[in-house]
């Protein structure tokens, strides 16, 4: 066993085998992920042949520049490799079941990453592959993200339990991973938008209720400016997700008053930082000049994706290995 082989094997397990969504992480997983995403990060070169030999299936039925970037990369410096599979046309399950598909790959390949519309699809594909499934952003959450978006909250603030947080615009797939994760991080986060675009009213509750066990906790409101008052964090999204196109000129509207601009970043903790997922709208859901200030860490949230997943990878794949 190489020297690399034994650093991973003294690292803890997850208690799950997929990241399907941020819900069934544990609080120590979650802990676990990020820690270890921090030592993959100062100290690439013990990882470099982690995943030697592994070979991972990416599967994208929506656009990616991030995601699919950081998983070939990660694959890549960890020894491993990555195939591309491009389902924007036919969608996963259309020429052929779910099942099929996850039942052939897990003949050739060591994981499963996954970016559908369906969230049924990356839980049909967890069904049934025996090797690990990760969500890479389905319309309903983005794990990915918010794991590495708190890597770079841990970084920035030295701490994230009882950390104030807002989230302003759309309550969308992202808003539901930050909600749920937050939630075991104990964060304190305040979620503005407009009335008819909330989080799913399931998750938002379960968040709050694990938030409230966690010492953190959740509100949900309508006005962008209450909900950033005194935030060190505020955080935005686009107002059409991928998906959501045909709506984009009435969402437009709808969502002006929730961009977040000088203004409103002026209402937040005078040390508050900007976070968005990318891609950005300039223009729509932040104004140029936010997105360009010292108070955005956009690339550093994007650069963590990498190590989040780095992370992310070994610990799974090396999960099945045992
Ligand atoms: N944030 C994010 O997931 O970006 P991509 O859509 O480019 O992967
Ligand atoms: N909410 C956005 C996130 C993109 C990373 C979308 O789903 O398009």
């Amino acid at each position: 066993m190489s020297t690399m082989m034994a650093a991973v094997e003294k690292i803890e397990r997850l208690s799950v085998h997929d990241l399907v969504s941020d819900r069934e992480l544990g609080r120590a997983d979650v802990s676990l992920i990020l820690n270890f995403a921090e030592r993959v990060k100062a100290t690439p070169g013990s990882f470099a042949r982690a995943l030697e030999g592994r070979q991972l299936a990416l599967i994208f039925e929506k656009p990616s520049l991030r995601t699919r970037v950081t998983f070939e990369v990660a694959m890549t410096a960890t020894g491993g490799h990555a195939v591309y599979l491009d389902h924007a046309k036919p969608r996963l399950g259309e020429r052929e079941s779910i099942k099929d598909i996850a039942k052939n790959l897990e003949r050739w390949v060591d994981g499963i990453v996954a970016r559908t519309f369906a969230q049924s699809a990356v839980d049909e594909l967890a069904e049934h592959a025996a090797i690990p499934v990760i969500n890479a952003l389905t319309d309903t959450w983005h794990p990915c993200q918010s794991l590495g978006d708190f890597m770079t909250l841990g970084e920035k603030f030295g701490r994230l339990k009882g950390l104030k947080m807002a989230f302003v615009g759309d309550g969308n797939n992202v808003c539901h991973s930050l909600m749920m994760t937050g939630a075991k991080l104990g964060v304190a986060l305040n979620v503005a938008t407009p009335a008819g675009f909330e989080p799913k009213a399931e998750i938002f509750e379960e968040a709050k209720a694990i938030a409230r066990k966690n010492g953190g906790r959740i509100h949900l409101l309508r006005d962008p400016a209450e909900a950033v008052a005194g935030a060190q964090a505020v955080y935005t999204d686009v107002w059409a997700s991928m998906g959501q196109e045909f709506a984009a000129h009435l969402r437009t509207q709808v969502f002006a008053p929730y961009q977040v601009n000088e203004a409103l970043m002026s209402r937040a903790d005078g040390g508050a930082v900007f976070m968005h997922c990318l891609p950005a709208h300039r223009g729509q859901e932040v104004s140029e000049g936010v997105m360009d200030s010292p108070r955005s860490i956009v690339y550093e949230q994007a650069e963590n994706r990498l190590h989040v997943e780095k992370a992310l990878l070994i610990l799974l794949l090396e999960n099945g290995r045992h």
